[in-house]
């Protein structure tokens, strides 16, 4: 594997997919001196209605294997389906830290004025635990509108890869929503993916609907874990890799060169 100078700080971030990028692009800006490597699991794309433990056990493979030929500062699983599956189990595993990215319920009910909350997540994101009981838990005083969607997963990375998508098929997705009687004022995007999509959801709902996602809540715990300052790197070496070839993966070589990533790689996993 291509090795990064020991004495770099490297940050790994983890996706199934492209949806990482949503906080990729958030933290690339605030910290200069970073290098980063970005794991897309393209191979098992998409997580939503993959097993827990199967998730857990693929990441464990995963940051073994970066963590054996990289000199990890810290671990960011961009993604709600893996964060939830596989935290806080997996810390044990490994001796750097790994902080991960999960529905921003706490600030949705902060946040919500009609006590109508929406909550967009993958299916494994939904049938969590955790999840499933603090929406149980809230549903005394709010309710949750959940939808749970692989369509729209497939839909935001489409419109990132630069494939035209119709409004529509996102509208579809939400049938169910249009016929109630309170519409939510708040709508959680509990999936990295969904950011991509925004200004199409925004033309979907009502003009003052709120949308939370969970990229604030990431940076308050990087900032907690990495000291970084404003020395620019003279020689970034930010790397990807994809674990399977496809016919994305050119489309997706582009996407990530114009994100300053240097070295595209297939990682055999
Ligand atoms: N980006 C992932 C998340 O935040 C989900 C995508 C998938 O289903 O693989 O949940």
């Amino acid at each position: 594997m291509k090795k990064i100078s020991l004495k770099q700080n490297t940050i790994f971030i983890f996706d199934s997919g492209l949806g990482g990028i949503t906080i990729f692009n958030y933290i690339k800006n605030i910290f200069f001196n970073i290098n980063f490597i970005y794991l897309l699991d393209n191979k098992y794309f998409p997580y939503g209605n993959k097993s827990s433990n199967f998730i857990l056990k693929r990441l464990i493979k995963i940051l073994e294997k970066i963590s054996n030929n990289y000199n990890i500062s810290l671990a960011i699983i961009a993604c709600n389906t893996a964060s939830v599956s596989s935290l806080p189990n997996i810390r044990n595993y490994f001796n750097f830290p790994i902080i991960g990215v999960t529905p921003a319920i706490d600030l949705a009910i902060k946040k919500t004025k009609n006590n109508v909350i929406g909550l967009l997540a993958t299916h494994t994101t939904i049938k969590n635990n955790k999840i499933k009981e603090k929406i149980n838990f809230l549903k005394k005083k709010y309710e949750i509108k959940i939808i749970s969607s692989s369509k729209l997963v497939f839909l935001a990375e489409k419109k990132l890869l630069g494939y035209k998508i119709v409004i529509n098929d996102i509208k579809k997705i939400f049938n169910s929503w249009f016929n109630l009687t309170i519409f939510p004022d708040t709508i959680i995007l509990g999936c990295t993916h969904f950011p991509l999509i925004l200004n199409e959801l925004k033309i979907i709902f009502p003009q003052n609907t709120y949308f939370l996602d969970s990229k604030k809540n990431i940076v308050l715990k990087f900032k907690k874990n990495i000291n970084s300052n404003k020395t620019i790197l003279k020689k970034k070496n930010n790397i990807i890799f994809y674990t399977k070839k496809n016919k994305y993966i050119n489309k997706i070589k582009i996407l990530f060169l114009n994100q300053g990533f240097k070295d595209i790689l297939n990682l055999k996993i």
